[in-house]
């Protein structure tokens, strides 16, 4: 146990509050995260997956399946500090109204204390959290998701800081009433932060983004104001190692919008011989600079909370490695004769019969999905065939390029490199998505979502820019180089134009050796392009028509964007930086030249 005066007051207030039943003070062993998964084995909420050891299934409640972005909220004393892309909520009303909610929220349940580090423990780039929650779920996804457990409460020590992570399914228990498979509470869900107080209460959902707090809440929401706090960066992106058939290699963090790519990306086995990646994370990166002037990045979490749908031998088969044993699969569908797991795709031949992550019959050709498209696999990365040698580095990796994108249909080339630092931050700021299954809501709408942070910074947007250009000028920085790809351009008659997944080593090695200083380019206006000959396309399928396409800048479509983005921009009035509008007004003057 600890002796952190601050964590012990904590625990009795909450307990005070919540009235579980019991208190656990996690340790993050073996046998604790056994008993758990037994107890919810018994309890319905897990299958054993036979197939593969130390594995289970779960499904979750069909109205909790991913995060809640118009039930997620930032409570900073001022509504300007949020701004306009965030919900706001007075953080004193926010208060007295959950606190009415956690009122024994716990009864009948148990309140399980989980240290956390987000980073290496140790990390002078890392930072400790601690998670209360009453769900054995997150507790058993938090250990595989961060490093966990005694060790935490020992790096800690009785007078360090934690940000304090609360968290309910809101489902208390009568005396002797049967719990449910999946406890939430649909009417009431609240994913709120105190950015000024660093703090972070979440209710009524057991959820991923939504439950799991080191991830989305603390290592973005929260971590993004420490960062501009203290002039550093915590971002959504994955980071991988890229390493030229001579030996020498980079590191490359790239951010991608929720399920457009980063984990692919972030494991690709390379098609161009002599070509290697190695991932050192798959979802989030947090840099800082070093006395050598360059961005040196760590992934926070220790494992992977990955998309299924999709995910096979051909598409990502470090992916289908690394979920070989210890892992839970959330929402994807069962094959009891097998004793495996299924989702859409993982196989070209779909299995006579399942159950549906509804719990349903399902036969091929039913017409249904068998598993939720955001059904998402947990999984250590140390067992990731590919992980960086660094991975665990606590000094982080050095970042040569940075990589914005997303899904565009139309407009956006396959890849092209930005004219400096603060061109880099506008075309970030201006990066728009079409939607995904990540969120509830609809799938396939275009809209902004500026560094893929959209759902993710926690406060001003236009604050964000303007830490990022300030980042830029930091005296002495050798800053990385700034790329946008899209792997999702399509023909006019819908099919993609690029094969995309290990087909994207193509680009990466173009990336490569923009950095080296040794890849040729042509100047554009919207930035570097490669030449139809600077992509390395030998031994692909595809037709140098589609090459051309991919790379072509249609400067009518561009010139036809303007007006969109200086509406979304003119949204962060006095807050949107000078920087970023005279990049959007060179841009159009280059259009029109
Ligand atoms: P989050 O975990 O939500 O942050 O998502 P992510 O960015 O890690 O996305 P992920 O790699 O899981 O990919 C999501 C979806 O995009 C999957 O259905 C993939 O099959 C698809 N996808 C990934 N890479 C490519 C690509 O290069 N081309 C195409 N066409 N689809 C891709
Ligand atoms: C995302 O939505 O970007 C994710 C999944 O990585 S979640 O943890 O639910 O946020
Ligand atoms: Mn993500």
């Amino acid at each position: 146990m600890t002796k952190n005066a601050k964590l012990l007051n904590w625990v009795n207030e909450v307990a005070a509050l919540c009235q579980p039943d019991k208190i656990h003070w996690c340790d993050g062993s073996q046998a604790e995260s056994d008993a758990l998964c037994a107890q919810m084995v018994t309890n319905g909420t897990f299958t054993p997956i036979p197939a593969r050891p130390g594995s289970f299934w779960c499904r979750s409640n069909p109205g909790d399946v991913a995060r809640v972005e118009d039930r997620t909220f930032i409570c900073s004393q001022s509504k300007d500090d949020a701004g306009p892309t965030n919900n706001w909520f007075d953080p004193a009303e926010m208060k007295s109204k959950l606190l009415g909610l956690f009122k024994g929220a716990m009864k009948g349940r148990t309140l399980y204390v989980i240290p956390f580090s987000m980073g290496p423990i140790g990390s002078h780039i890392a930072h400790i959290g601690v998670e209360l929650s009453d769900s054995p779920y997150v507790v058993v996804n938090m250990r595989i998701m961060t490093r966990m457990g005694a060790k935490v409460l020992e790096a800690l020590g009785p007078t360090g800081e934690f940000v304090p992570c609360l968290h309910s399914v809101g489902a208390p228990l009568a005396a002797g009433q049967k719990d449910v498979a999946w406890p939430c509470n649909q009417d009431h869900k609240y994913i709120v932060h105190f950015p000024e107080e660093r703090a972070i209460w979440s209710f009524g959902s057991g959820y991923g983004g939504n439950a799991l707090l080191g991830k989305k809440c603390f290592s973005l929401r929260i971590a993004s104001t420490m960062a501009r706090d203290g002039g550093w960066l915590a971002e959504h992106m994955l980071i991988l190692g890229l390493t030229n058939p001579q030996g020498q290699k980079i590191y490359v963090a790239a951010a991608f919008p929720s399920a457009c790519g980063k984990t692919n990306l972030a494991m690709l086995t390379p098609t161009i011989p002599g070509w290697k990646a190695e991932c050192i994370g798959d979802d989030i990166a947090w840099m800082k600079f070093h006395s050598d002037g360059r961005l040196y990045a760590i992934n926070p979490e220790a494992g992977f909370f990955g998309v299924a749908p999709g995910t096979s031998l051909h598409s990502n088969p470090n992916a289908m490695q690394t979920v070989t044993h210890n892992s839970i699969f959330t929402n994807v569908g069962f094959d009891e004769a097998k004793g495996d797991v299924w989702w859409e795709d993982m196989t070209d031949q779909p299995p006579a019969k399942l159950t549906s992550w509804l719990g349903e019959e399902w036969t091929p050709g039913c017409g249904k999905k068998v598993a939720h498209p955001n059904a998402r696999y947990t999984a250590p990365a140390a067992q990731c065939p590919v992980i960086d040698a660094a991975w665990q580095d606590p000094q982080g990796v050095p970042i040569s390029a940075i990589l914005f994108g997303g899904r565009r249909p139309t407009t956006v080339p396959l890849v092209f490199e930005a004219l400096s630092w603060q061109h880099g931050t506008f075309l970030g700021a201006q990066q728009s998505s079409e939607t995904t299954a990540a969120q509830a809501g609809a799938v396939g709408v275009a809209r902004r979502d500026p560094m893929a942070m959209l759902p993710f910074c926690g406060y001003h947007m236009g604050d964000y820019f303007a830490h990022w250009l300030k980042v830029g000028a930091t005296a002495g920085a050798k800053l990385p180089k700034i790329f946008y790809v899209n792997w999702f351009r399509k023909s006019a008659d819908g099919r993609w134009l690029w094969p995309g997944f290990g087909e994207n080593a193509r680009v990466l090695r173009w990336i490569f050796e923009r950095c080296a200083g040794t890849a040729p380019a042509v100047a554009s206006p919207i930035g570097h392009l490669p030449t139809p000959e600077a992509i390395d396309v030998s031994g692909l399928d595809v037709s140098r028509a589609d090459i051309e396409e991919l790379l072509r800048v249609d400067k009518g479509l561009w010139l036809a964007e303007i007006p969109a983005i200086r509406e979304y921009f003119a949204k962060f009035g006095a807050r949107l930086p000078q920087g970023i509008t005279d990049e959007l007004n060179a841009l159009e003057q280059r259009l029109k030249a």
